[in-house]
């Protein structure tokens, strides 16, 4: 709901509160935004102005206390006192770098306003509203609108800016944010997820100090080293209370994400488009949108802060025929094969999926031109007929046969050297031309500027899908953009921010003509997580880092900002290709179920008791599918260093599915509690330890202890029992109120070095459980 009286603006969601007002000299001055306030005078909670701040300019001689550097701001210029970081970098048509916009009117209409070139949030007239202020600096008549979409059920509004260059002369951009907003900033944390490749999105935590504290990539995508989203909190705040804001942007190119703390203690935030190489001329009559910035606000902690960013992007991000839609389990056969397959094998891995209960079968890399491996091939479309003779329908119709639907991976943005595409159009990678030209795994970047090179991926990924009946796509990208260039653009400074129209084109034509595919998208792993592409793929490939120890803070990083349901997370085989490390088939498959599960392993090499245990896992999966991928997930806080937990509730209250994970076991563990979350405190529920096996070489040679006869631990006796045989990790059944299980249940010992016994958890290094806690009928 948006409320305006007069000159004060009140944005209201169910559980927040945003307000501003125009001050006497028509600038926007931002007072609150915190938990849910009804609407009110709001001078009570403005910053004061009674004394002059040293060291400052006054912007009018009438009031010396009217610094614009310590008033706090919806948007801020230059040159007329405020030196904080300004959100834009304008050379005006006067040729001064001096901005100064004021209000001009405001208008509130239902609904949101899409956008003309890029992706944004969307919802019904009855879901949100959209208030655009338009604000003007008079001394050039270029005008600026500051739109605000408000989410109101989901607690999210969106930000975003128009400038229109109303003058005669030409506007030059060289920085344009999506938003700004001074908050009050002492004892506030700034917390980013940062990365690299099988790194992305680990959590970093650091006092907000004065100074610039930047997030930002100029990767040309969002990036696996800084994520868009990030979050402010009270130094105090814990998973479950405390005030968080969250913001993201809407945009998977080089992103801009600043936090200045300010000496009169007020923290500027900033989001949108990276200012690196970025530069944008206006001639009069044209205007620039910049992408939506998001944000949200949450006195519950962080996970309050999730909760309305994960509710947001089901709801108002995700589009198309898979919003809201269970997600199939799937197989996939990379980490079992890379290039090197052929029809046979990929007949015998998707029989031995399908019988396991896989429901779509994905072809990775390697089945086109003449990609052996990863030094050609990109660019092409035609079916390497000696891997597939049947060619992509003969194989296609062997998993419909099976019952498995087709998924197939591309990677449309890219050209090797070696491919029939770059032969025929060199000039469509982007080159600088008479320069040394740079490779990324031995590939070229596209030059997606280019509507020739648009239209090209368009019609060949479109003809593949259509003629093959392809159920999903996996959209990979794997490599940072260098050499930007294209020889069609004039002003070089608009390749990267052109680059994302374009790929916005290319996905928009392909996909959402087509909302029965599922799209996934990757970038070498997590490298574009992003609201962008999540506004055409509902799932993007989290990491290639498939350690389920890995991914806890992979995956625990992300959900502070995305959903379970945007996350694609794989068992494979361990020891992992990316650590060495060896787990535990079950944490595999305990830390992958919370996100959208897939297997990738050669089932040739697993033996029968894991792949009935891989079998039980996705039973176990497909029944509890809904209140996985969409329930309410949530962090539980653990005082214990080596502990992680997770849940996820039932959007109907019937269950919360939790997770338990030790990382490194230490010895002799004193007691573990399990907190239930989410449950109607007066309910009585059941909690059970979701059943799982222990395999006899976990116990090594202290298997000699249990066993009567004294075998040696990897003599032949022991080798062919222990594919045989199994034992039962401890299930525990505890009945109470939703009050009692939020205490805290007592859980079983674990193993401690003593004995062993049916009833003690067995977790060691990387060991885990999952509970399910049903409501009793
Ligand atoms: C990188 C992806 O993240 C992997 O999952 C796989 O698809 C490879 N590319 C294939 O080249």
């Amino acid at each position: 709901m948006i409320e305006s009286t007069g000159k004060q603006f009140y944005l209201q969601t169910a559980d927040s509160s945003y307000w501003f007002r125009v001050t006497k000299f028509g600038h926007l001055e931002h007072v609150y935004y915190g938990p849910a306030l009804p609407v009110q005078d709001m001078e009570p909670l403005a910053l004061k102005r009674t004394a002059q701040w040293g060291s400052t300019v006054a912007y009018d001689q009438d009031d010396l206390n009217y610094s614009l550097d310590i008033v706090p701001l919806e948007w801020s210029g230059t040159g007329y006192g405020d030196y904080r970081f300004a959100p834009a970098e304008l050379v005006m048509p006067d040729g001064s770098y001096s901005q100064d916009f004021t209000y001009v009117r405001h208008v509130v209409t239902p609904g949101y306003h899409p956008m003309k070139t890029l992706p944004s949030a969307y919802g019904t007239n009855g879901e949100c509203d959209t208030l655009t202020i338009t604000l003007r600096d008079n001394a050039t008549r270029v005008e600026l609108d500051l739109i605000y979409t408000v989410f109101e059920q989901v607690n999210v509004i969106a930000r975003r800016v128009v400038l229109r260059n109303a003058s005669s002369g030409e506007v030059v951009i060289n920085r344009l944010l999506s938003g700004m907003v001074d908050l009050p900033g002492r004892g506030l944390n700034l917390i980013t997820f940062d990365g690299g490749w099988i790194k992305e999105t680990h959590k970093h935590v650091r006092p907000l100090e004065y100074g610039f504290n930047v997030n930002s990539s100029t990767t040309g995508a969002s990036s696996n080293r800084h994520n868009p989203g990030f979050l402010l909190a009270e130094q105090t705040a814990t998973e479950s209370c405390g005030l968080v804001y969250g913001f993201n942007l809407v945009y998977s190119g080089n992103h801009l994400g600043i936090a200045e703390l300010h000496n009169n203690d007020l923290a500027r935030v900033a989001v949108g488009i990276n200012d690196h190489c970025f530069n944008w001329r206006l001639d009069p009559g044209e205007s620039f949108e910049t992408p939506q910035m998001v944000m949200t606000v949450s006195d519950q902690g962080f996970n309050g802060a999730s909760h309305n960013f994960h509710d947001f992007i089901n709801q108002n991000i995700v589009r198309g025929g898979w919003k809201n839609k269970e997600r199939p389990v799937l197989f996939n056969n990379w980490e079992a094969h890379f290039f090197d397959f052929d029809q046979s094998k990929l007949e015998e891995l998707a029989s031995s999926a399908k019988k396991l209960g896989a429901e779509l079968f994905v072809l990775d890399d390697g089945w086109f031109g003449k990609r052996d491996a990863d030094n050609a091939g990109l660019g092409d479309y035609s079916v390497n007929l000696k891997k597939l003779p049947k060619g992509l329908a003969g194989f296609g119709k062997y998993l419909n046969k099976i019952g498995l639907d087709f998924g197939l991976w591309f990677e449309p943005e890219m050209v090797n050297e070696d491919s029939d595409l770059f032969r025929k159009h060199p000039e469509w990678a982007s080159l600088v031309p008479g320069r040394r030209h740079a490779q990324g795994r031995n590939q070229y970047v596209l030059d997606l500027t280019n509507p020739a090179v648009q239209d090209y991926l368009i019609k060949s990924v479109s003809q593949i899908i259509d003629e093959n009946h392809i159920q999903y796509v996996k959209w990979d990208m794997n490599r940072h953009i260098s050499d930007a260039f294209s020889p069609l653009l004039e002003n070089q400074g608009e390749f990267f921010h052109r680059y994302m129209i374009g790929l916005y084109r290319v996905l928009k034509q392909i996909f959402i003509t087509r909302p029965h595919v599922l799209l996934e998208s990757c970038s070498s792993g997590g490298n574009r997580f992003d609201l962008g592409m999540l506004c055409f793929s509902p799932q993007v490939w989290s990491s290639d880092d498939t350690d389920p120890v890995e991914r806890l803070a992979i995956q625990g990083g992300l959900s502070y900002l995305y959903p379970p349901s945007t996350m694609g997370a794989h068992v494979s085989a361990a020891p992992h290709q990316q650590t060495l490390r060896l787990t535990p088939m079950s944490t595999r498959f305990n830390v992958a179920a919370f996100g959208v599960l897939g297997y990738e392993l050669d089932l040739k090499y697993v033996g029968r008791l894991e792949q009935k245990e891989i079998k039980d896992q996705i039973e176990f999966y497909k029944r509890h599918r809904r209140t996985l991928q969409f329930g309410r997930f949530s962090r539980i806080d653990n005082p214990k260093p080596n502990k992680v937990c997770w849940q996820t509730a039932a959007r109907d209250g019937h269950e919360v599915i939790s997770g338990f994970f030790q990382t490194q076991a230490t010895a002799a563990e004193g007691y573990d509690t399990l907190k239930v979350l989410d449950l109607n405190p007066k309910a009585r529920y059941e909690l059970s330890t979701r059943p799982q096996p222990l395999y006899l070489a976990r116990f090594g040679g202290l298997i000699k202890h249990v066993l009567p006869v004294e075998l040696a631990p990897d003599g032949v006796i022991m080798r062919t029992a222990g594919k045989l045989y199994k034992m039962d990790d401890a299930v525990e059944h505890y009945q109470g109120t939703g009050a009692l299980f939020a205490q805290g249940v007592m859980l079983a010992n674990q193993f401690i070095g003593s004995h062993y016994n049916a009833e003690t958890r067995l977790l060691g290094d990387f060991g885990s459980s999952l509970y399910v806690t049903e409501l009793k009928k």
